[in-house]
């Protein structure tokens, strides 16, 4: 977890570097500048505020053959997405100030999900970093870059819990758990708004998508949810609850509706608990065109009737779907809204360009010097492989065949081996594929200086079934040593508009794989994907595997070093692998049930809540990853055995590095809570710590935990710890520990 003194230099320089200039307007502060401004503002300027579209350029929904610049023109605007560079940033924000009487600038939004230029590895595999240092740096540096762009705004962090790996759109979160969703939206949030929103490298954050758009029906994307207010509460709203503590400046509706009421139209999640409970004092953006949805979802009859619902429920800012534009000033005239959600509407979005110092400079994102300086730093591309290489996560690795030698010969195979489009993933914002992305070859021929001792070889396509290819690849395969076989998923295979009913290998690798086994060498099986993948098969045949996630501009490098030992895999997985896609949704806390079963030794088989064709448990357990040297835990110890409510137990246990490498281990602490007033999980995630440990050496890792943290919704749907017997767990992921127990007494 060593960071080079620029990189740490890059996260805390966030404020001093772009901060006020001296070029600046002087103007009054916000609480007095935004009513004046306001007062002079006509109902239809106000309303323009409201209203968001799309710049020609990326496609990133339904067309709505709306003219954009048209509408620029007319003064109607309050923001574009998916305008980018500072050129045509500039261009648009001249032609809109010309057109603007009150001379108020436009909002350039983005999505720069994990990198803006410089790629760095997919959401979901930073989180497999679980270094919360590591992932705030990647935002850090995303948002350096996109600022530099004339990008005002992202719309990240994405902090969709999900349980399903059919859904396409884990990629783009954290995974499956609540705590470490939590702590990476709120790492995410520092890194892209810095501490200081008025420094002009900082870009405005949106939480994404309000709420429960991971708990998609049968994971296909869009499709309903429905679930218990305790559910949504307990397992899918603190995330985004921790970013609104960590001052994110707005959010984003979900596509899909929960419980019948679709989450556009949400009075209760918009206004009741997102501006009321939790006092968010941003702006909400709908989704991409999801006011008009309101209309298929049955939920509004028209359009008129969908913005109106949607200005009701607390949406500020109406993305793309020109329904707050031709329909709000009819709907106040009407009484069916109100001049006071007009202008509360209207204050958050002004408020939010305020902030960003906009209104002081409009052009302060926009200097060419700058975003040539920037882009592609040095810097930003060492951060994206550090980032990258944290972000490996080693599945098998039998017989040591990890790390390869290079004195071995190696034959690299497999659609992936020499791709520079896929590794750096789908929400790539700006990312450069080919020529800029380092391909796993460029990286291995970077550390192996003597040629001869390597090949590389397609063998197949990732889905198109052609065979041409695979008699060479076997060839070479034969001489070799060990062969590595690059595989996965085409990038657009995971993200959104990508669910899959079947998430096995795509197209004809496995098959390849069959006669690469055929061979008898040991086989390494190094995956880039979107998502969870069932891998049954490639478990039991494979040497070893290391998913490698789609790892960004660098990726290449990072495979390149880890596959060769000069880096020890330290990632965990942040989502639970099934063994089929049948045991789907799973997860590690789960309920115990009425009818628990305990495995292949349960002397009862029948009558239990399990399959009979195939085991309950995962293929990889969530928290699951190894290294190539070994860990061992011990000496697991509580500070006390009671607790009282305004009290603390400390957890301590010794962790010794046992193997031959000095490597980093994820330490994890999980709680569970033996009997609630309603049922309990049977195991949650309450803390973590990533820990460096050279070889041989040992460190006590400590944890403390408080009733804060044993709290839940109660049968009353009160937000509170219950006395009781708690089982604590800590070890190296969630399937496997060390135990003990505590009471909470009153
Ligand atoms: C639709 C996606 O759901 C959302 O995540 C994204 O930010 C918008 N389109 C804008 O591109």
């Amino acid at each position: 977890m060593k960071h080079n003194t620029a990189l740490l230099l890059l996260l805390a320089c966030s404020f001093s570097l772009y901060a006020q200039k001296s070029s600046d307007k002087k103007i009054k502060p916000r609480n007095e500048f935004i009513p004046e401004l306001m007062a002079k503002m006509t109902i239809d300027e106000k309303i323009s505020q409201l209203v968001q579209y799309t710049a020609d350029g990326t496609v990133t929904g339904p067309k709505t053959g709306i003219n954009y610049i048209e509408e620029i023109k007319k003064g109607n605007v309050g923001s574009i997405l998916n305008a980018t560079s500072v050129k045509y940033t500039r261009e648009l924000q001249e032609l809109n100030l010309k057109n603007s009487r009150l001379k108020i600038p436009l909002l350039f939004g983005y999505d720069v999900i994990h990198g803006y230029k410089t790629i760095f590895p997919i959401t979901l595999g930073e989180a497999a970093s679980w270094d919360l240092k590591a992932v705030e740096l990647s935002a850090r540096v995303a948002a350096e870059e996109a600022a530099a762009a004339g990008v005002h705004w992202t719309f990240a962090p994405m902090v969709d819990i999900s349980r399903d790996p059919r859904w396409g759109r884990v990629s783009e979160g954290s995974g499956e758990d609540t705590y470490l969703g939590s702590k990476m939206a709120v790492a995410r949030v520092r890194g892209f708004q810095g501490n200081d929103l008025m420094a002009a490298n900082t870009v405005l954050a949106c939480t994404k998508h309000f709420a429960a758009y991971g708990a998609a029906e049968a994971g296909r994307d869009y499709n309903t949810v429905d679930m218990s207010e305790r559910v949504l509460r307990e397992t899918y709203l603190p995330p985004f609850k921790a970013t609104v503590d960590a001052g994110v400046g707005t959010f984003m509706t979900s596509f899909n509706e929960i419980s019948g009421v679709p989450a556009t139209g949400s009075k209760f999640l918009l206004r009741d608990v997102l501006k009321g409970e939790w006092g968010f004092n941003g702006f909400v953006v709908t989704d991409y065109t999801a006011i008009n949805e309101l209309i298929p979802h049955g939920f509004a009859k028209d359009s008129a009737n969908a913005g109106e619902l949607a200005l009701r429920a607390g949406v500020d800012m109406d993305m793309v779907g020109g329904i707050f534009m031709k329909n709000l000033k009819k709907l106040l005239q009407e009484g069916k809204v109100t001049e006071a959600q007009i202008n509360d509407a209207c204050r958050r979005v002004l408020e939010a360009k305020y902030d960003l110092g906009l209104f002081h400079d409009p052009y302060r994102y926009n200097n060419e010097k700058r975003e040539k300086e920037v882009i592609y730093k040095k810097e930003h591309l060492e951060a994206a492989l550090d980032v990258a290489k944290k972000s490996m996560v080693l599945l098998k690795n039998d017989n040591n065949v990890l790390p390869l030698r290079k004195e071995q010969k190696v034959a690299f195979v497999g659609p992936l081996v020499n791709d520079e489009w896929n590794i750096i993933g789908s929400w790539a914002a700006s990312g450069d594929r080919y020529g800029y992305a380092v391909s796993v070859q460029e990286g291995v021929n970077k550390v192996v200086t003597d040629k001869g001792k390597v090949t590389f070889d397609k063998g197949v396509e990732i889905v198109d079934p052609r065979r041409d290819m695979m008699q060479a690849a076997l060839d070479n395969a034969r001489k070799a040593d060990v062969i590595v076989a690059v595989m996965g998923e085409f990038e657009n295979m995971s993200g959104e508009a990508a669910s899959r009913t079947s998430i096995d290998l795509p197209g004809i690798q496995k098959e390849f794989l069959a006669e690469l086994k055929k061979l008898n060498k040991p086989i390494v099986l190094v995956l880039m994907n979107g998502r969870p993948l069932t891998l049954n098969w490639e478990n039991e045949n494979m040497d070893a595997i290391l998913e490698a996630w789609f790892p960004g501009t660098m990726g290449g490098d990072a495979i390149a070093q880890t596959l060769y030992g000069m880096n020890v895999p330290s990632g965990k997985l942040p989502m639970t692998f099934p063994r089929n896609v049948g045991q789907v949704p799973i997860y590690y806390n789960h309920k115990n049930t009425g009818r628990p079963y305990l495995g292949p030794t349960d002397p009862e088989q029948k009558y239990k809540s399990r399959y009979i064709d195939v085991d309950n448990s995962p293929l990889f357990p969530f928290g699951y990853g190894l290294s190539y040297t070994t860990f061992s835990y011990s000496n697991l110890k509580l500070s006390s055995k009671t607790v009282n409510m305004n009290g603390s137990i400390k957890v301590s246990v010794d962790v010794a590095n046992t193997g031959n490498y000095d490597a980093a281990e994820v330490v994890q602490l999980y709680i569970q809570d033996n009997v609630g007033s309603v049922t309990r999980p049977v195991k949650e995630l309450k803390g973590f710590e990533k820990v460096m440990l050279k070889k041989g050496e040992k460190k006590t890792v400590e944890f403390t935990i408080t009733p804060e943290d044993l709290k839940f919704y109660n049968i009353d749907m009160q937000f509170t710890a219950e006395p009781g017997d708690f089982e604590v767990t800590v070890g190296g992921n969630s399937a496997s520990g060390l135990q003990d127990k505590f009471v909470l007494v009153k």
